[in-house]
């Protein structure tokens, strides 16, 4: 007998504003043929004025929650993964605390740029495992339109903002890789590759909140390579195989990333969710994005066997093999 992490709940919440490709046609030197061909993006949502991380995260949570059957009470802690908090500080994750108007339990950021919600996925399964919390609220929530550089037509026409969010829950399970949950994680982080994408402000830098700056081609490089070894190793940990993929869900920061990866690991492309070209990249709410769509688009079913994989910033990169 043995403990996994089980998925109960998924939600999502993106702002209403949608920006299609052709709009960047007015002030950059793009096409939508550019972009569409180039990163498989049509449209992304930009959050309103005003309108903030923590508050697309409660939205996303509040979503997840009632797709458990369960109410803010139920849940032990948050974790929300971002990289563009309303506020250097408090954390995201205690606004939203607030925001769902809970009183109990503990709640914190973690921040892995677009591999955020690997990690704190991983993060909720740990504490699950060792019994610190018995239902985890994970979300990954962004606006980096704040951080967009809007004269870089190399980076500007790839984000969207947007949040996504899973409740998991501690169950008893066989200890088999048949068991419902999390069964594998695999993470990673090489420092070295700080510049290959950054962004140029900071609290005790230089005091501003920055622009995205990004080496897009060694970036992309990096990408398919490290999502396929993570995918690969966690897996193995598992116990598991391609040939077992039900889905894959991806970060979806490009379709050509997402493609490569898929291949790279022997999976054909209709066993993969692709939610690119309606969200852009949405870095740490990518994944529960694409799981939430996902399952309200039928594809995701109880029993199928779930890689995520994602890299980013850092770099930072990992991946997840759970059981929905
Ligand atoms: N519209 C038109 N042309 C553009 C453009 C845009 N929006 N952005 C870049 N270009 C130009 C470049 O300036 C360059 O022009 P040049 O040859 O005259 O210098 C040309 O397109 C090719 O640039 P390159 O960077 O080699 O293109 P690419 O095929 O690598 O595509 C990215 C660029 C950014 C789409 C691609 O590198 C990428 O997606 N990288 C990964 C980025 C990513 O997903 N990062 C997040 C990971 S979490």
């Amino acid at each position: 007998m043995t403990i996994r992490a089980v998925v109960r709940g998924v939600g999502h919440y993106l702002p209403e504003r949608v920006v299609e490709n052709a709009e960047f046609e007015k002030t950059l030197d793009t096409t939508d043929e550019w972009i569409r061909t180039r990163t498989g993006i049509e449209r992304r949502h930009f959050a309103a004025e005003g309108e903030t991380t923590s508050q697309l995260a409660i939205k996303a949570a509040q979503a997840a929650l009632a797709d458990a059957g369960l109410t803010p009470d139920d849940i032990d802690a948050i974790v929300v993964a971002t990289s563009t908090p309303d506020f250097t500080f408090p954390s995201v994750a205690t606004m939203v605390q607030a925001g769902l108007g809970m009183t109990s339990g503990f709640a914190y950021d973690v921040q892995a740029v677009c591999a955020g919600f690997v990690f704190a996925l991983t993060n909720a399964n740990g504490m699950i495992l060792s019994g610190q919390a018995n239902r985890v609220l994970v979300i990954g929530a962004e606006t980096f339109s704040r951080i967009m550089d809007w004269t870089d037509r190399g980076t500007c026409v790839l984000f969207g903002d947007g949040a996504g969010a899973l409740v998991v829950e501690g169950v008893d399970a066989a200890g088999t890789p048949q068991d419902r949950g999390i069964l594998a994680v695999d993470l990673h982080s090489d420092g070295r590759f700080r510049d290959l994408l950054y962004v140029d402000g900071g609290v005790s830098s230089n005091g501003v909140a920055g622009h995205l700056r990004m080496q897009g081609n060694a970036v992309f490089k990096h990408a398919v390579q490290k999502l396929a070894e993570t995918a690969h190793a966690a897996l193995e940990k598992a116990g598991l195989g391609p040939e077992d993929v039900t889905w894959i869900v991806p970060h979806q920061a490009n379709l050509r990333i997402i493609t490569g990866t898929a291949g790279r690991m022997g999976v054909p492309m209709e066993r993969v969710i692709v939610t690119v070209q309606d969200h852009g990249n949405t870095s740490a709410a990518s994944i529960p994005l694409a799981l939430s769509v996902g399952k309200a688009r039928g594809q995701l079913k109880q029993g199928d066997l779930v890689v995520t994989e994602a890299i980013g910033g850092g770099l930072a990169w990992g991946s997840v093999v759970l059981r929905w």
